[in-house]
């Protein structure tokens, strides 16, 4: 089997390099050189644990090679993936497939000529419900030459990847789902994943449309959980109550299940906020509109602004005032990208926490392990520190805003030493309240209004 992998983001560059970890021959296509050249000289544009090893392993064994002639590693792909880019498109929320269409056109024009070879291509890209189909059209329309079912077939193969973890993801997936319409498609994908079904991971075949509202139900599932355990922490805190302790009660029954229930400062990334707006939108269309969803997207970001305001009012300020009520006052971020082992600062909580605490005044210190490069780009009139005990110095709180395991055990007296006063947000409860208050620091999690 041989395939060609068409886009080097996140997605395309994970699912290339495990397909090739399986033993396939891909080839990862991408227009922009520089990006091609770097990856062609060992140098991984992402930071996902485990990704530069894997595909060095796979690079060295000639199973895997990174191109910008999209032609050609289609014109000898048995299967093609469409994996770039579809932000939102600005204004109205709805993916933007300009990428995705136009990948699919220069992959029609690549094809082979009719009756040499069955290619299938694959939708990997999240897409609306739809959007298989129209790919079909164009590939149809580009090369009327070729017979749909005989030459090519079209398929919708989405992914499930969570960054931090993606290739454990990729490697032991809770499920495998594939949208297809023809017994030559099946038959194509389901030999790319035979490593993974032989470990009785489960293959759900699906038509195209119900494999591609699998992906956003999920992630809308997931958003919608997230969001659920977020109110009752804010309930918590107002009648007494610990969401650690609720999550863990109710995530034991098996239908409701333990995963995605920890509170925070609200879901970010490149995928939830971004998928559960464009399913409200399609679904708005469709005369069916998910008021669910529609109220978690409202309450998420509701959720981030509220993040700055709970610091502003720990310290004594008015969440409510416009001005400085936090003048002369110094906060140090923990943390800063959406979540840990990622440099992806995309919708982070930490972006809208930032400008506010500013805005009211604050001066602000902060320190990442991985997202700082992004987040100079994003945020503006920070002292970057290179450590969380450079974070600490003459601050008047901490806020630990995303959980990396370098900041689950830190030397509390060292920081105390240097904190202008200790007192610490901890936004992930990642710290023990009793121990914080025995180390003689001021404490708020989330959700804990025991
Ligand atoms: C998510 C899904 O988990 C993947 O299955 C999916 O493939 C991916 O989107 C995608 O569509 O490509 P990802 O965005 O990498 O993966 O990150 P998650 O681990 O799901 O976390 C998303 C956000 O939810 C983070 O901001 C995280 O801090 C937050 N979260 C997660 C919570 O606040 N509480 C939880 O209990 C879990």
């Amino acid at each position: 089997m041989r395939v060609a992998m068409i886009g080097t983001g996140y997605v395309g560059l994970v699912s290339g390099a495990c397909f090739s970890e399986f033993g396939t021959s891909v080839i990862c296509v991408d227009r922009d050189a520089e990006k091609i050249a770097r990856l062609q000289g060992g140098e991984i544009p992402i930071y996902e644990p485990g990704l530069e090893d894997l595909v060095a392993q796979n690079v060295g064994a000639g199973r895997l090679s990174f191109t910008t002639d999209l032609a050609s590693a289609v014109s000898g792909a048995d299967a093609v993936f469409i994996a770039v880019g579809t932000p939102s498109r600005r204004g109205d929320g709805h993916a933007d497939l300009s990428y995705v269409f136009g990948a699919a056109e220069e992959v029609a024009r690549a094809l082979p000529a009719a009756g040499d070879h069955f290619t299938c291509i694959v939708t990997k890209s999240t897409v609306p419900v739809g959007t298989g189909r129209q790919v079909a059209e164009v590939l149809a329309r580009v090369r009327p030459d070729l017979v749909l079912g005989r030459d090519y077939d079209v398929a919708s193969n989405p992914e499930f990847l969570r960054e931090g973890s993606a290739i454990e993801d990729f490697m032991r997936p809770d499920r495998v789902v594939i949208g297809v319409e023809s017994e030559a498609a099946r038959a194509c994908l389901k030999g790319l994943y035979r490593p993974l079904y032989l470990n009785e991971t489960p293959v759900l075949s699906t038509r195209l449309e119900t494999a591609e509202l699998i992906k956003y139900a999920a992630n809308a599932f997931l958003a919608v959980k997230i969001t659920f355990i977020n109110e009752i922490a804010d309930l918590c805190e107002r009648v007494g109550g610990d969401v650690q302790q609720v999550a863990r009660g109710i995530g034991l029954d098996g239908r409701i299940g333990a995963k995605f229930l920890h509170a925070g400062p609200g879901y970010g990334g490149s995928c939830f906020p971004k998928d559960t707006l464009a399913l409200v939108r399609t679904a708005q269309e469709a005369a069916a509109p998910l008021r669910i969803v529609e109220t978690t997207v409202e309450v998420n970001e509701a959720r981030k602004v509220a993040m700055a305001g709970r610091v502003v009012d720990f310290l004594g300020g008015d969440p409510a005032a416009a001005g400085d009520s936090l003048a002369g006052k110094t906060v140090g971020l923990l943390g800063l990208t959406f979540k840990p082992n990622t440099d992806d600062m995309r919708e982070a909580p930490s972006l809208a926490i930032v400008p506010r605490l500013q805005a009211a005044g604050a001066r602000v210190r902060a320190y990442d392990p991985e997202g700082m490069a992004e987040a100079k780009k994003l945020l503006e009139g920070v002292v970057w520190c290179s450590d969380p005990y450079e974070v600490a110095e003459g601050v008047d709180c901490l806020v630990l805003v995303t959980e990396w395991n370098a900041f689950r055990n830190l030397d509390l007296a060292r920081l105390k030493a240097t904190m202008a006063r200790p007192a610490l947000v901890d936004l992930r409860n990642v710290y023990d309240p009793d121990r914080l208050q025995q180390a003689g620091f001021q404490y708020l999690g989330v959700g804990r209004g025991e």
